[in-house]
């Protein structure tokens, strides 16, 4: 699950379709980081203001209560909320009585040393905590500032239904479980989410039916480690794991696709991969992160599984489901990575083929094992250039990987307009491989149709379109 930011654009999209505030009523406006759980908090949290009788609006100098849902994941991130923060300063001095409140992962991992650090922060809350923000604000309103960074085990927001902010009608995320129990000695979630919970089946079902009636053609189903989603009906009766998931959610209708994201290659059962070959509506794609392509790395990184396990995860994979794209997250220079461990990784991006990856430069999380046990001891310029090499590489591949497509054809669900030209649509194939190619009269977002991919870069694929499809 990537770092993106909720761009301008695509909060215009959200806010034109929500009605703005009434006589009497408050604005919020709120920005989110990191990954796609922290933008799909953020629709919950937009859901509890809105019972609470606050409007969004997208215009941060409009707002009264100005949000911001953090991101911990590498000190970059932490840097970019500060950098936010700075400017919603400005905001909150040109107008008094603005409220500003952090959110999110940052939040649980500095608590109350925000309010220290922050002195312009009215509130700091945790990702468990966002049904106690309209107290939180009631007493900022009062000019007590405060702190709700309790984790939960049993939080999973199941009953709120969440505003879709990043609206573009036709693809939706749906958060299926919380926290995550492995302890990836590199990563900084566990302390800021918790421990693993896993939602209600039904009330996931019931969430993506009410999407498919609201005209919705993609939900894709999210966690930390999705494999591992696991619920029990309180009386020990009924027992879901992640397959039956998946297959509970496909079972909505033929028309709605479903993906999900993030698998850990120590958990991804044989189970899944058939249901995925067996459902057309599970999308063929994958996410699994290899972090780097080292045993010895691998083990540091507490990842659980070794270099020959990866290898025959891809293997089945691509035996199950030959049409398969995988994608991957890798890490350079992490912790006493040697050139020949760093070779291993650009190996198994070889072996692997991934369609795509996200990539990044160790950066050391304060409080993780790997900061407890082990020195940050591979040199900036080392990483950046070991960073280099991986993308480079990665670059190739994907490249390569889109050129095999041209002369195909294969279905697409339309999302709309491309990012460079209001004449062209874009949609994804089951591959999750962005198409673009020209409108055709009748034709609107929501629609699945046929295309045969003409070009190729690294990044997108360049099509003209054949027919629309009744699936
Ligand atoms: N739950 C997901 C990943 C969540 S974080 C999973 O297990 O795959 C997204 C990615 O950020 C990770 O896969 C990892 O590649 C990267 N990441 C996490 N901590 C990092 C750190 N300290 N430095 C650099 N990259 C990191
Ligand atoms: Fe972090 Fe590992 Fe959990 Fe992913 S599986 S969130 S990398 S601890
Ligand atoms: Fe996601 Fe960043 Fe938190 S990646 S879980 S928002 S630390």
């Amino acid at each position: 699950m990537q770092q993106q930011l909720l761009s301008e654009e695509r909060q215009g999209e959200v806010f034109d379709k929500l009605k703005g505030p009434a006589e009497g009523q408050r604005n919020f406006y709120i920005e989110s980081y990191g990954c796609q759980m922290n933008f799909s908090d953020s629709e919950i949290v937009a859901s509890i203001l809105m019972e609470a009788n606050y409007a969004p609006t997208r215009n941060m100098e409009e707002a009264d209560l100005i949000l911001i849902n953090t991101c911990s994941i590498r000190e970059k991130a932490e840097d970019t909320v500060r950098k936010r923060l700075r400017i919603f300063d400005k905001v909150k001095n040109s107008k008094p009585g603005t409220l500003v409140g952090v959110l999110g992962c940052m939040a649980e991992r500095l608590k109350t040393k925000f309010l220290e650090e922050e002195q312009l922060v009215d509130m700091v809350v945790g990702p468990d905590a966002y049904r106690d923000l309209p107290s939180l604000i009631a007493n900022a309103d009062e000019g007590d500032r405060g702190v709700n960074v309790f984790l939960s085990r049993e939080e999973t927001y199941a009953d709120i239904s969440p505003v879709r902010l990043d609206g573009n009608g036709v693809t939706a995320f749906i958060s299926i479980m919380r926290g995550c129990d492995n302890m990836c000695s590199f990563c900084v979630v566990p302390f800021t989410r918790g421990r693993e919970r896993s939602r209600d089946p039904f009330s996931i079902v019931a969430e993506a039916r009410d999407l498919f009636q609201k005209g919705y053609r993609e939900v894709t189903l999210l966690g930390q480690n999705v494999d591992s989603y696991k619920w029990q009906q309180p009386d020990g009766q009924l027992h879901v794991n992640f397959a039956e998931l998946l297959a509970m959610v496909a079972d909505v209708d033929p028309k709605l696709r479903v993906r999900f994201s993030t698998s850990h290659p120590k958990d991804i059962t044989d189970d899944v991969l058939h249901n995925m070959a067996r459902y057309k509506n599970i999308c063929n794609y994958i996410h699994l992160p290899v972090q780097s392509g080292n045993s010895r790395v691998l083990k540091l990184m507490n990842r659980t599984y070794d270099r020959e396990w990866y290898r025959n995860k891809i293997d089945r994979i691509y035996d199950i489901i030959p049409d398969c794209a995988i994608s991957s997250d890798i890490i350079a220079g992490f912790c006493s990575e040697s050139e020949e461990e760093h070779a291993d990784t650009l190996e198994m991006i070889e072996y692997a083929q991934y369609s795509m990856s996200y990539m990044f430069a160790y950066s050391e999380r304060p409080g993780t094992l790997a900061a407890k046990k082990y020195e940050d001891d591979v040199p900036e310029e080392v990483k950046k250039r070991r960073l280099r090499e991986i993308i480079q590489l990665q670059n190739q591949i994907s490249e390569r990987h889109n050129l095999n497509d041209v002369g195909k054809v294969f279905e697409v669900l339309v999302e709309g307009d491309s990012k460079k030209s209001t004449h062209d649509y874009k949609g994804r194939n089951s591959q999750n491989k962005m198409i673009v190619f020209p409108k055709e009269a009748g034709v609107k977002p929501g629609d699945y149709v046929t295309v045969k991919v003409e070009q190729a870069t690294s990044a997108t694929l360049i099509g003209t379109m054949l027919q629309t499809v009744t699936v």
